[in-house]
């Protein structure tokens, strides 16, 4: 169909503040940390944010309107500027790459006469690429206007789903079998298995009494899920013993990291085990709030989630002593970090704080905060059942317990795994059904990638700690294009809050997009591992440090996917002058000799 022929629709014909942003600002009774929440729901009302409507929330919520813009403009999911009636957002992880996403975001652009990263003409709508959606075992997957998700994309599905567009079919009223969401657990043990009576758990702890709690936690060893490790006995201890006049329970669901979904499948499969035990957290730090952090991308989690703390309400498991509000993200992979994560939930840009002080002493609202990642409340809700002795008999001496793995990628059966801490990857990588591997890359781009050579080490803190991925590559895939991918999300997602990681991040990528297009030197990799000598350590958080991870893991063990790309031993630069003088070759209609550069060094 001919875009051309069609009426522009509503949005592009400025529907600038069709919607009054008067009932959102009552509803958040007027309250500046609310910020990310009224945007994204005022968006969700008009499908993007114009200045006047920035204007009417500043002015609601007494803030200025630069601060009210600069907001706005730092996460990837709000848009001052208007991105169409449907906007498309592929889901860019190497693993959604691998399974075709390229070629099918190219056919959709091509039917829908779509220059990628800009709005039709007629406002009807924009494609784009966004950083890993979540959905691994179920890609190609792709977000539309931030609500709805499409799964297991075909050429077909592409097909079918540019002719709805072009016929304005709402994504509500699109086949429900195209957003299903699989759980595909394949192997379930303590936290996947059977699940525990609402209630129980919080019963035991009742009647044990929150100190006694804290020392079965401490007792059982448990430590975080999110990645870093840290014993969450003695976070909660001293979240516990840090004075304020509030303190706070968060959930951290904001799983950002490429290749990870173990979230995804627990909020929606285990819900009730996570509540209980973010419910067992506030007892013993003292919490009567807590928040369940929410990424964007999750949206279509959001009503189950209400619905089981709305149940949980009816049954008197939640209510004045602790209740819980979910705020959703918008898009912005570092909100996962800790103190970035509360300033989003302030309403702020999510920048990571400076630290000391921790969350755990000054956090959300400046009050003593515990922020714990979804897996780990789940996991302390089987603690207070089981018992500690029960927990730390399982898995290793310094890793107690499960850990779930999001397994994607060269696989017959891509899903959920939860194992003991100790196993093997090559025990995970018969399990997924995985053939001819060449690497795997565990905990995401943030985490270590192993050859082949490597399959009998073993997961946990002593050995290979993970945050939950599990990609794996065949030999047929190009280890250059992976490390690439990964440097080009930890560039897309640096929040250029400090130089090492802004400018660094920047310069990596350049540097292998050279190598891409064929002008790669040695010279280049040495420059690529002396970029990660100077990131690592230099950068205020986490994302930045971790950032050159993947390119000093394949660097050293994958080589010679690097060497294919090199043009030259020696240095090439990165584009060629000679070529770039043409132009100027025609206007003065030279060729000789004195009119050509020799490059090549
Ligand atoms: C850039 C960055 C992103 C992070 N993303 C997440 C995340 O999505 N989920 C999570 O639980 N922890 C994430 N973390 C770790 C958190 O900062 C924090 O350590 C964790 O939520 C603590 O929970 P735990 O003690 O239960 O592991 C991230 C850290 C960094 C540096
Ligand atoms: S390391 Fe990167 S993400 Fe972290 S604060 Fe610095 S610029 Fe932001």
């Amino acid at each position: 169909m001919n875009h051309a022929s069609t009426p522009p629709s509503v949005n592009a014909v400025d529907a600038v503040k069709a919607v009054d942003a008067a009932p959102l600002l009552e509803h958040y009774h007027h309250d500046p940390h609310a910020l990310v929440q009224i945007l994204r729901e005022y968006q969700a009302l008009q499908g993007w944010l114009p200045r006047s409507a920035l204007e009417d929330i500043a002015r609601g919520l007494r803030l200025t309107l630069a601060h009210v813009e600069g907001v706005a403009g730092f996460y990837r999911f709000l848009h001052t500027e208007n991105v169409g009636e449907y906007r498309i957002l592929f889901s860019d992880n190497i693993t959604d790459r691998m399974l075709g996403s390229e070629a099918l975001m190219a056919d959709l652009c091509q039917r829908l006469h779509v220059v990628p990263g800009k709005m039709r003409a007629d406002g009807r709508v924009s494609v784009d690429t966004t950083s890993c959606t979540g959905l691994c075992d179920q890609g190609p997957a792709l977000l539309i206007n931030h609500q709805h998700v499409v799964t297991q994309l075909s050429p077909t599905r592409v097909e079918h789903l540019a002719a709805l567009i072009e016929q304005r079919v709402p994504p509500q009223q699109w086949p429900t079998q195209w957003s299903a969401v699989d759980e595909s657990i394949r192997l379930a043990d303590v936290k996947l298995g059977e699940q525990p009576v609402p209630g129980q758990a919080l019963a035991v702890v009742r009647a044990r009494g929150p100190l006694a709690m804290l020392e079965e936690i401490k007792r059982s060893k448990l430590r975080g899920r999110g990645g870093a490790g840290y014993a969450t006995g003695t976070k909660w201890q001293l979240c516990r013993n840090a004075v304020g006049q509030a303190h706070y329970v968060v959930c951290n669901a904001d799983e950002g990291e490429p290749g990870t979904f173990k979230d995804r499948v627990l909020l929606s499969r285990c819900a009730d085990a996570v509540i209980e035990g973010m419910t067992i957290a506030a007892m013993i730090v003292g919490a009567k709030q807590g928040l369940i952090y929410l990424r964007g991308e999750y949206r279509f989690l959001l009503d189950h989630l209400e619905s089981v703390l709305r149940s949980r309400r009816e049954k008197g498991l939640l209510g004045p002593e602790f209740d819980i509000v979910i705020h959703l993200g918008a898009g912005a992979y570092v909100c996962g970090e800790e103190s970035a994560l509360i300033e989003s939930l302030e309403g702020q840009r999510g920048v990571p704080r400076i630290r000391p002080p921790f969350p755990v002493e000054c956090g959300y609202l400046g009050q003593p905060t515990t922020v714990n990642n979804v897996e780990t409340f789940c996991a302390v809700t089987h603690i207070a059942l089981h018992g500690a002795a029960w927990w730390s008999s399982i898995g290793t001496a310094q890793s107690t317990g499960t850990k779930i793995h999001s397994v994607s990628g060269d696989c017959e059966r891509p899903g959920m795994y939860e194992y003991p801490f100790g196993t093997r990857i090559g025990r995970i990588l018969e399990d997924c059904g995985a053939r001819d591997t060449q690497a795997v890359q565990v905990g995401g781009p943030s985490g270590v990638c192993l050859s082949a050579s490597e399959f009998g080490r073993r997961i946990g803190f002593e050995d290979v700690p993970t945050a939950g991925a599990f990609m794996v590559f065949d030999r047929s895939r190009d280890m250059f294009e992976v490390a690439r991918n990964f440097a080009h999300f930890f560039a897309h997602e640096s929040c250029g809050f400090c130089t090492p990681c802004r400018v660094g991040n920047e310069l990596v990528v350049r540097r292998l997009d050279k190598l891409s297009r064929g002008h790669g030197s040695t010279r280049d990799i040495d420059e690529l591992r002396e970029l990660d000598k100077l990131m690592h350590g230099a950068t205020h958080c986490g994302l930045g440090a971790a950032a050159c991870n993947p390119l000093r893991d394949t660097i050293a063990k994958f080589r010679p996917a690097y060497e294919k790309h090199l043009h030259s031993l020696h240095f090439v630069p990165g584009f060629d002058l000679d070529a770039e003088l043409s132009q100027a070759r025609l206007v003065t209609a030279r060729d000789d000799d004195g009119a050509h550069l020799e490059t090549m060094l």
